[in-house]
């Protein structure tokens, strides 16, 4: 497995050794505009690979020196694409949209921006939330079996992606009443009942930390700051509660869009120290760790305790909210920063250093 890792590492530093400059390369979706935003800002070419259906948007910002249309994301993977980006001189920068491919990654000569074993991780619940408990985060309490269910939960089934599939329940009762109903909805199997991931649900506010860490300053910077605009649960509170039990009303989670945050000051330290530690952590899991952006996701209970949900070791699309600036990349850069032109920033710094090959695992 070892073995194998660094012999595809090695194919990939041979390819980037041959190249003379950088193009920024991604998928179109995700925050591909604020990816390419920030490498033109940069100074650095762009290429945008997106199908038929997202092409007027990236034809609409002129964000994209280069369009290359594809059927399928998947057809990154084709050799004749491949050919013509690595002839590009491209790094692509993985974003929410790569990870149906994550573990196909393998397949590809071209660089990527980041650590794709931590990109692994991130898309498996049990690893996460190992990768969270060992940096020493407070986590939700998770429930081996329905029978468990002792308080508000939210039930997680695999590929429902937040959107339809998931619920909240508070006892056995309850979970196998509404499990039921997803069955009959056609949403999951009746044998998958059992696969459900049953977590604590944290009642609070949710807050998304986008965090860089950059090998260039070796240190963890905070980019932006974002809550998510939620369908349907966002709008639930819009209908009063008579009329919500009688239209049955279920909530889910399918993300509409982003708001910016700006966080009571005093709870900074306890999301700064939490990034400090996930870093740390990662160090063990993959060497040389965490690469560029990730995101701690959370809820910040009525006492002021943040509890993490998730993490995500890339991009996340909540930073799109730090479009030109955040608070605090303002303060930290002292001039326009955000996620797609701190990675382009990253990649231009550690050229000029020689250490290019250290943005790239
Ligand atoms: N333990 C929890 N307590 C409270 N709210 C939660 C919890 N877990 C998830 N949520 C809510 O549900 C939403 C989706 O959950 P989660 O992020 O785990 O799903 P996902 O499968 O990663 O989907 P997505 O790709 O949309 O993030 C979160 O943004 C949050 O609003
Ligand atoms: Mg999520």
């Amino acid at each position: 497995m070892m073995e194998q890792i660094k012999e595809i590492r090695s194919r990939i530093l041979k390819v980037l050794k041959e190249y003379d400059s950088i193009t920024i390369g991604t998928l179109g979706s995700h925050s591909a505009l604020n990816i390419l935003k920030g490498a033109k800002d940069e100074g650095l070419k762009t290429i945008c690979l997106c199908r038929d259906k997202e092409r007027i948007i990236y034809e609409s910002f002129g964000v994209a020196d280069r369009i290359i249309q594809l059927d399928d994301f998947s057809d990154l993977l084709n050799p004749d694409i491949q050919r013509q980006l690595v002839d590009e001189n491209v790094v692509l920068i993985p974003h929410g949209s790569f990870n149906a491919y994550i573990g196909r990654l393998d397949n590809l000569v071209i660089p990527v921006f980041g650590n794709r074993i931590l990109m692994e991780w991130e898309v498996d619940r049990e690893r996460q939330r190992k990768w969270l408990f060992d940096a020493g985060l407070k986590l939700p309490e998770t429930f081996e079996k329905p029978e468990d269910i002792d308080r508000l939960v939210i039930v997680k089934y695999p590929g429902a992606k937040g959107g339809k599939g998931y619920f909240l329940c508070s006892s056995p009762e309850e979970f196998y009443e509404k499990a039921e109903r997803m069955v009959h909805a056609g949403l999951i199997g009746e044998d998958e009942i059992e696969d459900a991931y049953i977590q604590e649900y944290i009642v609070g506010a949710n807050i998304y930390f986008s965090f860089f860490y950059s090998p260039v300053f070796e240190r963890v910077e905070l980019i932006a700051v974002d809550r998510r605009y939620e369908s349907s649960v966002d709008g639930i509170s819009r209908i009063p509660a008579d009329v919500q039990l009688k239209g049955e009303i279920h909530p889910t989670y399918t993300v509409i869009g982003n708001f910016p945050v700006v966080l009571r000051e005093s709870l900074l330290s306890q999301a700064l120290q939490a990034a400090k530690s996930v870093v740390e952590v990662s160090k063990e899991i993959a060497e040389p760790g965490m690469v560029g952006p990730f995101c701690l996701e959370s809820v910040f209970t009525e006492e002021g305790e943040m509890v993490v949900f998730e993490i995500s070791a890339r991009i996340v699309a909540g930073t799109n909210v730090g479009i030109p600036s955040s608070p605090y990349s303002y303060i930290l850069f002292g001039e326009n920063m955000y996620m797609g032109r701190r990675i382009a920033r990253e990649l231009k710094l550690a050229r000029e250093r020689n250490m290019l090959e250290e943005l790239i695992y």
